[in-house]
């Protein structure tokens, strides 16, 4: 049960955090070259710095009604080690130059040039976001997390762990200790720390294509038992059919082409139990927040995302009912959109 002082520390960790990333987010803006103009109409579908640090708020008063609620626990990491951090920041802005000068060329093939054809799908070898060695280096999956901070002003967190909701009233509807979760494209590992600090003792499985992006979540989870990991593309796991309660995934589908997503809806369908819940976490699309459409227009111009500007035109609804999926809930928590499927064999 949450106390008056949990309300102290949470607000003042918070307000802490939302400056420490949000000031780094002004600094990086301050040293990257104006965006070219986008046409008139989406301009005025831009939102302010005000509008957005409004918006910050109440994704924060939620997540804070949330914790009090007893949905979930106070994060993890509500008092970091401030030494990390800093030197987190400084390889963030050493590196900034770098990512700079792929923008400015935009050059998002490096990856593709250095590892070419071969170990992985073409469209995986990229340099999303300009990062320096794409998905593929220890350098990467050290920064990975610092980034999308810088990028969401402090909130990647507070957005991924809407996601614990309907986990917790799916659990209760289940053994949370024989229930099976697999979060494809788990990345570092930041969303599974989340689940195991509310369910020890739920089993556990992370699925990414990146060694190294594993790697850096394995380290984050050392502390916990019934944790596995695996190296696999989402849209072939190999992982057994019906096998898993939940599955999530969460900020995976902008990332691939239209006949990927296709592919990894039919697997999660099929590696799902009959009744199982798949729970979706992704970047918000057009029209959920008209007064964004400009920001969603100007992402993949600024930051390599080159499924982008598809995704956010996507029928999410049709996308994962044609796998079978049937869509329960959908709303919208900041940049993200969180949706909830159900598999509908059950
Ligand atoms: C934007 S990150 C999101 C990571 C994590 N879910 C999070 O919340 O931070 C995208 C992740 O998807 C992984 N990925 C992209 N395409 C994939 C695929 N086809 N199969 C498995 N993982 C993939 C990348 O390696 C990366 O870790």
């Amino acid at each position: 049960m949450a106390t008056a002082l949990d309300r102290v520390i949470y607000g003042a960790s918070q307000g802490l955090r939302i400056s420490w990333y949000w000031g780094q987010k002004l600094l990086a803006a301050s040293r990257s070259e104006e965006d070219e103009a986008l046409p008139e109409e989406l301009h005025r579908r831009l939102p302010d710095r005000r509008r957005l640090l409004r918006d910050l708020a109440v994704l924060l008063e939620r997540d804070w009604r949330n914790i009090a609620a007893g949905h979930y626990r106070l994060p993890p990491d509500l008092l970091p080690n401030p030494l990390p951090r800093l030197r987190r920041s400084r390889r963030f802005f050493a590196d900034l130059e770098r990512v700079e000068a792929r923008r400015r060329a935009g050059d998002g093939s490096e990856v593709f040039r250095k590892h070419g054809k071969g170990s992985y799908p073409r469209y995986y070898l990229q340099n999303f976001h300009y990062q320096t060695d794409g998905y593929l280096s220890h350098r990467s999956a050290e920064l990975y997390d610092h980034q999308v901070e810088v990028l969401f002003g402090g909130a990647a967190d507070a957005m991924r762990r809407q996601a614990l909701v309907p986990l917790r009233r799916e659990l209760e509807r289940r053994d949370a200790r024989t229930a099976r979760l697999l979060d494809l494209a788990c990345g570092t590992g930041r969303f599974l720390r989340e689940v195991k600090s509310n369910y020890p003792r739920l089993p556990v499985t992370g699925l990414d294509l990146s060694p190294f992006y594993l790697d850096a979540a394995r380290r984050a989870l050392g502390r916990w038992s019934r944790v596995g990991f695996l190296a696999a593309p989402a849209e072939a796991t190999g992982l057994r059919e019906a096998s898993f309660d939940v599955v999530l995934a969460i900020y995976l589908f902008h990332e691939l082409p239209r006949k990927q997503r296709r592919l990894v809806a039919a697997e999660i369908a099929r590696v799902l139990k009959p009744g199982g819940l798949f729970i979706f976490l992704d970047s918000i699309q057009r029209g959920d927040e008209p007064d964004y459409d400009g920001l969603l227009e100007r992402f993949p111009q600024r930051l390599h995302e080159p499924y982008y500007a598809q995704y956010v035109r996507e029928d999410l609804a049709e996308l994962f009912g044609g796998a079978g999926l049937r869509q329960e809930s959908s709303e919208t928590v900041y940049f993200s959109k969180l949706m909830t499927f159900r598999n509908g064999a059950g």
